[in-house]
């Protein structure tokens, strides 16, 4: 693929974005020295963070094959990021071809290179557009052919709510997807935390600060999180380090310990 592919017109390559710089960390290819740069000082600041990365993409593994085993075959990944290995729908898919899958982010990389990726797929799409508008994508078009609000969906919000300042009600927000879901659907957040904050966390915090990205991060404790997750019941073994929810392997589990627990996972029921 060529890189005019990929870059839609407009887009700064000046600062970075949380989306490409997340793709740097997990090996991939769609990121610019920027990104790069940002995300060699993240991990110096705090090495090991992009092993946590990597730990998130395990569980989103675990968690689409978990909700297809309780019957969900409709999924809304919301902040879906950078198309990487092991993406929602080649996880559903493979476990019941039938599943659909509507992607949406607001990064133009990440929603550019996600339609290359689904060509062919009518089964899944991707739309541009900001998580704070859940009307909008809600009743957009591409959802509204995909998926049927009458039946249970997988709604994910991984790695993304961080990203919503408290200003923006992120709870509030949360809520209204809530409310458009039948009961039986499933919401799964990963989230990163501060609850065992440490020194190193803080420069890092610092360095995207100091950035000038357009995404800035928002710590949150055990607390605030499980309040995102009202009106949903939370599945065993409730909100704990991502690692630690049903790990299924050894590469499921951060090798250091304080690296898995700078991010929560939880995934609810709605009653
Ligand atoms: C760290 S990546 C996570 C990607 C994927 N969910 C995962 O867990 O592997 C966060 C993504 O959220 C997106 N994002 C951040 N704020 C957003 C918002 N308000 N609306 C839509 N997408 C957003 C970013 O563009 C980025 O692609």
């Amino acid at each position: 693929m060529t890189q005019s592919e990929w870059i839609p017109s407009g887009v700064d390559i000046s600062v970075p974005s949380v989306a490409r710089t997340y793709d740097y960390m997990l090996g991939g290819a769609h990121n610019f020295a920027v990104d790069r740069a940002l995300g060699e000082q993240i991990e110096a600041a705090m090495p090991g963070l992009r092993n946590s990365a990597r730990v998130n993409r395990a569980f989103l593994g675990r968690v689409v094959r978990f909700m297809v085993d309780q019957g969900v075959r409709q999924f809304l990944d919301i902040g879906s990021g950078i198309p990487t290995v092991g993406n929602v729908h080649e996880v559903a898919q493979a476990e019941a071809p039938e599943c659909r899958v509507l992607y949406v982010d607001r990064d133009p990389v990440a929603v550019a290179h996600s339609e290359l990726m689904l060509v062919g797929n009518d089964r899944a799409a991707v739309v541009q557009a900001d998580m704070r508008e859940p009307e909008t994508i809600l009743g957009g078009a591409e959802a509204r052919r995909l998926l049927d609000f009458d039946q249970p969906i997988g709604l994910l919000m991984l790695l993304m709510l961080h990203w919503v300042p408290d200003s923006a009600d992120p709870r509030g927000l949360v809520a209204r997807y809530r409310d458009a879901l039948a009961p039986g659907s499933y919401l799964a957040i990963t989230h990163a935390t501060a609850d065992n904050q440490s020194e190193s966390l803080t420069d890092a915090t610092d360095l995207i600060k100091r950035s000038n990205s357009p995404d800035q991060v928002n710590l949150r404790t055990h607390a605030e999180v499980t309040e995102l997750f009202d009106g949903f019941e939370l599945v065993e073994p409730g909100l704990v380090g991502c690692g630690e929810w049903r790990p299924g392997g050894p590469g499921d589990i951060a090798s250091q310990p304080d690296m898995n627990m700078l991010v929560y996972a939880g995934v609810g029921r709605k009653l």
